[in-house]
């Protein structure tokens, strides 16, 4: 199984903090950012690893990851993303690199508490579709800033809504994804949003709609450093109190 990070976009919500810097190059407690999302793939066993950033700081990442063992990588390749066209856009520059394995991918703002391993393991043993990651949300005010799945009365997704007014459940769609290797062909398949980007939820509607969408509720602390500067404090005092990626 390969490992893709997603580290591009402009981080406008962080500015202007992200003025001077990529937003996944922020300390979270004792490093940078991304480096909390590569130490989750490789307590995954995922040691094939391909970083995918933009913008005028790409550089750093190699300055601070390199050929990649030190942070336990095998085999470290960097994507660059030419402008900001949404998560999947950034996936697809993965393509060549993922090959025919199934792939892991992390948007690097994501800090989990616990080890995604479990998840990853159990999309291992069946690695055909999509298998997500959930996590309890219950401010509606929260839950307006994701994805937000739509369940049915046998706890199946049956849709996720970007960004919903009106949240059809109290879980939100974290940035941890598992795709087997078909996820390129459906992301040809895609159409620029309103917001002018090819769209990761769009990406997991289709599976939901092919009935092959699977998911898992994290344990744990979930933080998304990137949604705000409120946000980006609370992953670091957690961090901070209780560290991440625990096993
Ligand atoms: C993205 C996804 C959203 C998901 C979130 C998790 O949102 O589009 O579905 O819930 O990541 O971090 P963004 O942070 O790009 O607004």
């Amino acid at each position: 199984m390969k490992g893709v990070i997603l580290a591009g976009g402009t981080g406008s919500r962080l500015h202007p903090l992200t003025r001077i810097t990529n937003k996944h190059l922020l300390p979270i407690y004792d490093r940078p950012m991304v480096a909390w999302a590569v130490e989750a793939l490789v307590g995954a066993g995922i040691t094939e690893q391909m970083v995918v950033t933009g913008g005028t700081h790409a550089g750093e990442f190699l300055r601070l990851l390199g050929n990649g063992q030190e942070h336990g990588i095998d085999r470290l390749s960097y994507g660059y993303q030419e402008r900001p066209g949404g998560i999947a856009e950034a996936l697809g520059l993965a393509e060549r690199f993922v090959g025919d394995d199934p792939v892991l991918v992390m948007l690097a703002d994501n800090i989990v508490e616990r080890s995604i391993r479990p998840a990853v393991d159990a999309f291992r043993a069946d690695p055909t579709g999509a298998r997500i990651l959930l996590t309890p949300v219950d401010e509606p005010e929260h839950l307006r800033h994701l994805g937000v799945p739509r369940f049915d009365a046998e706890d199946r997704i049956i849709g996720i809504v970007e960004k919903p007014d009106d949240p059809p459940s109290n879980f939100g769609v974290t940035g941890i994804y598992c795709y087997g290797a078909d996820v390129f062909e459906v992301i040809r398949t895609l159409e620029p949003s309103g917001r002018g980007e090819l769209e990761i939820t769009d990406v997991n509607n289709h599976y939901v709609a092919q009935g092959a969408m699977a998911y898992d509720v994290l344990e744990g602390f979930w933080g998304d450093a990137g949604e705000s500067i409120d946000a980006y404090y609370e992953v670091n005092d957690f961090v901070r109190a209780h560290g991440a990626n625990k096993g």
